[in-house]
């Protein structure tokens, strides 16, 4: 059981503390994982009281509750509850939360998830530190920061300098939700626990792997963030680029915070640097025009509220890299994600080449099938192993056929990636979280793209809404037999 802590969230009245960190807290009591001593007090701009806010919270969380609510459960997880109101950006009001905190007599290990706009980093942790709250002498003091961090690697690096004032690097814990994915932690568990897996997964077996986040959703409610934003770093230069290093990177030495974050930095480090002139055969982008999506008409990108009518901020960005070291010479990498396209699914899919020579008779004919394997990474969670086996009968004709495995849980043992990442930050377990120099090293590998992309604001291709994203992005297949696949 972890230790006792006062868990203060700020922006908790925004988009993600209500539909993902209070849902994650309810699940945590739920299944007994917090100590009494661990307290949950909200930072808010709104004039509300403890009640109030305990109100809001419910409504929140009924939708979300894994095989409902119920009072018992409901009763523990509201005493843990506290709302404070304060300006972030005034001193004085980090003196009085100190008191608040004080007088209350919570726990002075000290968790701050700081669930803002990357702009508001800095200053929330500077008077923190000036407040003193960040000091560790009678407790641990650990900051949470959503992503994004930095807005281009120049500014991360000035973000982490501000930081650095106040913060140790042991302190601070930069989130990425998708490592907190059962799945995507399915990733190391099938290749580091496997022997059958290793001596395939390099350039002599494999043809190319491709990794796919689709959302059946709009920009919606957050356009005034996406705008300044768009897909390559909303979701290729975080999640997207963890997802390549976990499937990609060496064996690290052990499974601790270190061991695993060098192995991934080596990895983005060993990425083949993008040059000006190959932006355009390497990086494909696109905005979504108006169209159907699950049988209902949507406007497009340009008409939803908040987006300049003007804008060239991609909903749908495509990307190919090489990792230049020895595992994966000369194999390509394909990412791609987009926003209102047919359906929620991500895949991360490693097509393996042919075999040196076909000789069953059927071969003559049609060209047999590679072999795959492919991740399900949400909402199904799978995985599945494509080969090519005999079809019943006299003759020796062959068929395409899988292994597949469906792995998620039941109400019970599953769980949102948020749960597991609350939970490490009063555990102090890094190791699902990003060191800078990663965060630095997955900047340098999209920073001159969207430099190149940043001079380019007369044009933006668009595809309709409602399709698997526009045509553009075929050309950056190395070879006509590759193409983007879209089911597990
Ligand atoms: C967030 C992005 O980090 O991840 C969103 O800002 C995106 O734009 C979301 O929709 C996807 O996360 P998930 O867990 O729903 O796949």
């Amino acid at each position: 059981m972890p230790e006792a802590c006062t868990y203060v969230v700020f922006g908790a009245t925004g988009n993600l503390s209500m539909t993902k960190l209070m849902p994650a807290f309810y699940h945590l009591e739920k299944h007994n994982r917090l100590t009494d001593e661990v307290k949950i007090l909200a930072i808010g701009r709104r004039d509300w009281d403890r009640d109030e806010w305990i109100e809001t919270v419910k409504e929140a969380v009924m939708p979300k509750a894994r095989g409902g609510i119920t009072d018992e459960v409901c009763d523990r997880f509201c005493s843990r509850l506290d709302y404070f109101k304060m300006d972030i950006l005034n001193a004085q009001d980090y003196l009085k939360l100190k008191e608040h905190i004080e007088a209350n007599n919570w726990p002075n290990n000290m968790a701050f998830y700081l669930s803002l706009g990357p702009d508001q980093f800095a200053p929330a942790v500077e008077h923190l530190g000036e407040a003193k709250l960040l000091r560790e002498d009678s407790g641990w003091r650990r900051v949470v920061l959503e992503k994004p961090f930095g807005y281009d690697a120049e500014s991360a690096k000035q973000l982490q300098k501000r930081l650095n004032k106040y913060l140790d690097e042991e302190q601070t814990y930069r989130i990425d939700h998708y490592l907190g994915k059962g799945m995507v932690q399915n990733l190391m568990v099938f290749r580091f626990a496997n022997l059958m897996m290793e001596p395939l997964w390099n350039r002599n077996y494999i043809d190319h792997i491709q990794i796919t986040h689709a959302e059946d959703k709009p920009v919606g409610t957050r356009a005034g963030y996406y705008d300044t934003s768009g897909a390559m770093r909303d979701m290729i230069q975080s999640h997207l680029l963890q997802l390549l290093a976990l499937v990609a990177m060496e064996p690290p030495a052990s499974m601790e915070a270190e061991a695993l974050r060098n192995e991934k930095v080596k990895l983005l480090q060993s990425v083949r640097p993008i040059l000006k002139k190959n932006v355009h055969n390497q990086a494909y982008r696109a905005q979504y025009a108006e169209g159907s999506v699950n049988g209902e008409q949507v406007p497009a990108y340009l008409q939803e509220p908040g987006v300049d009518k003007n804008s060239v901020t991609e909903t749908y960005a495509a990307l190919k890299l090489y990792i230049d070291n020895w595992r994966w010479a000369g194999v390509p990498f394909y990412i791609q994600t987009g926003k209102n396209m047919p359906k929620n699914r991500t895949i991360v899919a490693i097509r393996f080449k042919h075999p040196p020579k076909q000789f069953f008779r059927d071969s003559q004919v049609k060209k047999m099938e590679p072999n795959w394997i492919v991740f399900g990474i949400q909402p199904e969670e799978s995985i599945r192993i494509e080969l090519t086996a005999k079809q019943p009968g006299l003759e020796i004709m062959t068929e395409q056929t899988s292994l597949d495995a469906t792995l998620k849980g039941d109400v019970d043992t599953s769980y949102d990636a948020y749960e597991e990442l609350l939970l490490d930050v009063i555990k102090g377990d890094r190791s699902l979280f990003l060191r800078y120099d990663e965060v630095k090293a997955a900047w340098t590998v999209v920073d001159p793209i969207l430099q190149a992309w940043s001079s380019e604001t007369a044009y933006i291709d668009t595809y309709p809404s409602g399709s698997w994203g526009p045509e553009g992005a075929k050309k950056l297949f190395d070879h006509p037999e590759q193409c983007w696949r879209y089911h597990y």
